[in-house]
């Protein structure tokens, strides 16, 4: 039984006013910060978040300052209704879906930069593009009030750089990383699976082979990184379709290229296929829950 009417709110200052409300009644507010298009992947933090607070929010906003110029940002998928829907089935209590003019008033100038963690793997390809989510977040946390915010692992550097972002800017929420969500066949859920055609899927599969067969080596004993990353790239490099951006075996904390054996590692990827850039990773020697 829900504890509070579902509502949309699509006004900052109006988000703001009603979690302090919620806070000031001593709800314990969780917040999903997303950009739509959900996929079970969501919904699987959204039940997380059911689980663990009084009111659970949903925040829909395709962030404009972490596409770069050349990316997807007009294409990228947006369905509210049908996005609303799925999550209100997942226990939702309120949707905060606001406008890009209100969350960046023209001449907008502040940003929040998380240094180190935005710099390699996808930070490499995507200049800005951490900032950009770091910034949002900020901003949502600022506007949501929550206690605790829920992030899934397939975007393990995000996670980190939002762990890190909140351990330094909002001390009292808990950053909790839920595990990748996979389809029966392998690939990892993503919004942007949408633009791949079912040839595209199909040749996408080499990411998740080539990162179990990283898992598989390391179950057996390897802790070379360069082995884990050979084994990936000869995987991925079967499929020609793919084009592979970069493969990763790095630290999970500071994700820092592992030179030597260790006894953690997180080894990740992105590729192109067909439109789609995707990105897969395993956390090897530790678990998701274990990070903050
Ligand atoms: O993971 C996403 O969907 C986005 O990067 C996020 C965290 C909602 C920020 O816009």
């Amino acid at each position: 039984m829900a504890l509070v009417p579902f509502e949309i709110v699509r006004e900052p200052a109006a988000m703001r006013a009603r979690a302090e409300d919620l806070r000031r009644d001593g709800r314990r507010l969780a917040v999903v910060p997303t950009m739509g298009a959900l996929h079970d992947g969501h919904l699987s933090l959204l039940r997380a978040a059911r689980a663990r607070a009084d009111v659970v929010i949903l925040t829909i906003f395709v962030n404009p300052t972490q596409f770069g110029p050349s990316e997807d940002l007009s294409r990228y998928p947006r369905d509210e209704a049908g996005d609303l829907a799925a999550a209100r089935g997942c226990g939702l209590d309120l949707a905060f879906c606001p406008e890009a003019e209100d969350m960046y008033p023209p001449g907008s100038q502040t940003f929040v930069e998380v240094r180190a963690l935005s710099q390699p793997m996808c930070g490499e390809k995507r200049p800005g593009h951490f900032t950009g989510v770091a910034t949002v977040v900020s901003k949502l946390f600022h506007l949501t009030r929550p206690h605790v915010a829920f992030f899934g692992q397939k975007d393990f550097q995000q996670l980190r750089v939002l762990q890190t972002m909140a351990r330094e800017r909002f001390p009292r929420v808990t950053v909790v990383g839920c595990p990748i969500v996979r389809e029966p066949d392998g690939l990892a859920m993503s919004s942007r699976n949408a633009y791949l055609t079912s040839d595209e899927h199909d040749d996408a599969l080499a990411l998740s082979r080539g990162l179990r067969a990283a898992q598989e080596l390391w179950q057996n004993g390897e802790r070379d990184p360069e082995r884990l990353r050979g084994e990936v790239r000869e995987v991925v490099a079967s499929v020609p379709r793919v084009t592979l951006e970069y493969v990763s075996a790095a630290d999970p904390l500071t994700l820092v290229e592992l030179g030597a054996p260790a006894q953690r590692a997180v080894v990740s990827l992105a590729a192109r296929v067909g439109k789609a850039r995707l990105i897969d990773n395993v956390l090897l020697g530790m678990d998701v829950k274990d990070l903050s």
